[in-house]
């Protein structure tokens, strides 16, 4: 079978990345392989993610940038993918004539299928079924590129939440958990080429298993925390309203779980988390932030936020600065609400102006740099345990050095270092090992320090 070449460009979250690479393993027995030379492909897919009109803006740009590659090479087959083509279906094939395919996000099983019927017949193909087919697929076989220190693992999928902004309970499906075993099978397939960390991955993993009375979110970390060889267990991400005590002990006593949590509190004012269908208030937000930390000291906290949601007020607005004061959050993700396709919140008065809203972001943004910096400042002097990930691409410094590694800290934080042994500039003998690091620097984005061990 003659080699072709898939090239796949991924936009959005964490799923997203772990979509992709099944991609690359459904087509791989066709004889697909992966590159990064767009002028190679035989097949680029976009992988398209809809949370944001911004983000959807991102894919229409870049399939766009493919009219002339097709021009160029006619035989070039050119798929779309994930959220947005899940959300707009066979409109995208009537709007854009070069694309080929358009796979939804339930239906990734039948990808090499789709491709087969393109290049035999060169018939365009919408295939946008909510039939969820993802557990037919078993990413614990089959060939893939299991390389790399740190892997993303799905561990469910879709959300029954229904937060009024959000696109995805319509582009993702109802909330479906994966059985345990085949989570830890993955999980030791992957520890035993080389993998040392992985992040869950659920759109609110706290309430996993509990449609299907599998086990809870905290068992089954425990029995992730028990596979030899693996490090370090993240996870992403937590909804406040399911917080458990139990997953709060979790981090107590399991010594794999990474202390650091990223808890969505979106908004600090009640009337708007009452409209956005977040159910919780800021006092259970802030009461389950209080009981971790009371738990586990060391915890770091990194959260999202929407600026500017339909009739936030002023005093909504400077209810959500109060939050960030009282909790100090280790980072934050803010975002400028964004009418979605399908969202309740499209149809909601009081619509805030732009310009406020361009105002009420940078006043937050500006509010957490402080606080960014005065978390990340505690880490002065500080010995911390850094798995190391690989060469470091050094965003603070704009530079990318074989001699300066990285790696993250236990809550997350990116720590560069001088290769410790400047006589072995091979990063591969460190490459998935723990050392201890004095931190001497602290930037923006990243702290820097030198190997102690
Ligand atoms: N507008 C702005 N931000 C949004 N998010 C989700 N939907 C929207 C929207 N319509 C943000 C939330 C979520 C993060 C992944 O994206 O903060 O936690
Ligand atoms: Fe969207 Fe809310 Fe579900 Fe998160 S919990 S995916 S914000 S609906």
């Amino acid at each position: 079978m003659d080699t072709k070449y898939l090239y796949i460009y991924t936009i959005g979250c964490q799923m997203n990345v772990y979509d992709s690479e099944l991609f690359t393993r459904i087509l791989a027995p066709s004889g697909y392989e992966r590159t990064d030379e767009l002028d190679d492909a035989d097949l680029v897919i976009v992988n398209t993610c809809s949370i944001r009109q911004k983000a959807e803006e991102k894919a229409f740009s870049f399939l766009g940038r493919l009219v002339k590659h097709k021009k160029r090479k006619p035989g070039l087959i050119v798929g779309i993918g994930g959220c947005v083509a899940q959300q707009e279906g066979e409109k995208i094939i009537k709007r854009m004539p070069h694309v080929d395919l358009v796979f939804g996000t339930q239906v990734i099983p039948r990808l090499a299928d789709h491709v087969a019927a393109i290049e035999k017949n060169r018939e365009r193909v919408v295939d946008v079924s909510t039939i969820p087919l993802m557990d037919e697929i078993d990413p614990s076989d089959g060939p893939g590129e299991q390389t790399g220190i740190s892997r993303f693992v799905t561990i469910m999928q879709g959300c029954d939440n229904y937060c009024t902004y959000c696109v995805v309970p319509f582009t993702r499906g109802r909330e479906r958990s994966r059985p345990p075993e085949k989570i830890i099978a993955e999980i030791e397939n992957l520890v035993e080429n080389g993998v040392k960390e992985v992040t869950l991955l659920g759109q609110n993993v706290n309430s996993y298993g509990q449609k299907e009375g599998l086990c809870t979110f905290s068992e089954l970390l425990a029995g992730i925390n028990g596979i030899a060889g693996l490090e370090r267990i993240r996870f992403a991400t937590s909804h406040p309203k399911d917080l458990s005590d139990d997953l709060i002990e979790a981090y107590v006593t399991l010594e794999k779980l990474c202390k650091h949590i990223h808890l969505p509190v979106q908004s600090g004012s009640n009337h708007v988390l009452k409209k956005m269908n977040r159910r919780y208030t800021r006092e259970i937000y802030l009461e389950r932030i209080g009981k971790l930390r009371e738990r586990c000291p060391d915890i770091a906290v990194t959260s999202d936020m929407i600026v500017g949601f339909p009739d936030e007020s002023r005093e909504d607005f400077n209810a959500t600065l109060k939050l960030m004061k009282e909790v100090e959050f280790d980072s934050l993700f803010a975002f400028i609400y964004s009418d979605r396709p399908n969202a309740p919140a499209v149809r909601f008065s009081g619509k805030v102006d732009e310009q406020e809203q361009k105002a009420r972001i940078k006043a937050l943004l500006e509010l957490q740099e402080y606080y960014s910096r005065k978390k990340s400042d505690a880490y002065l002097g500080r010995v911390e345990k850094i798995l190391v990930e690989g060469v470091s691409r050094d965003q603070d410094r704009g530079k990318t050095d074989a001699h300066q590694w990285t790696g993250r800290t236990s809550s997350g934080k990116i720590v560069n270092f001088p290769a410790p042994d400047p006589d072995n500039e091979k990063a591969e003998t460190y490459i998935g090992k723990t050392m201890d690091v004095r931190i001497e620097e602290i930037f923006a984005n990243s702290l820097r320090g030198k190997v102690v061990s």
